[in-house]
């Protein structure tokens, strides 16, 4: 079972202007500034009700939010759903057939673990799923 959406990650190019941008739109500045070297960006999380706005920003051209910028622009990257247990909800992955594009060695925002499911195994849409630790 997925526990809730955890948060909505969205590509920028320039992570002061985006902050800016989305400080107005959601009535307060960014709770959580990080930077996340094994995924090789930056990222500012808004709270937003019990959920949040995760803004990504890429530390090097190798990075995945690089690459995905190159190719579709600025935008929705992915959705991140709250799990209790990565390795199990990884293993129902794999018996449902959806591609794993990175598993639970990820290290996500905070003490999190994450894990990443291919877009075409889910219509175009990447998922993170994310364990807190
Ligand atoms: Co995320």
């Amino acid at each position: 079972m997925l526990d809730k959406i955890d948060h909505i990650g969205i590509a920028v190019r320039d992570l002061d202007a985006a902050m800016a941008r989305y400080t107005a739109l959601c009535g307060q500045a960014p709770g959580h500034l990080e930077e996340v070297p094994s995924q090789k960006v930056k990222v500012a999380m808004f709270d937003v009700g019990g959920s949040r706005l995760e803004l990504l920003m890429a530390t090097a051209p190798d990075s995945p939010i690089a690459k995905f910028i190159d190719k579709r622009g600025e935008g929705m990257h992915h959705i991140c759903f709250k799990v209790a247990n990565l390795e199990a909800a990884l293993a129902r992955m794999t018996g449902a057939e959806i591609e794993i594009v990175q598993g639970a060695s990820g290290e996500g925002v905070g003490e999190s673990r994450v894990a990443f499911l291919h877009p075409k195994s889910l219509m175009g849409v990447m998922v993170e799923l994310v364990e807190q630790g």
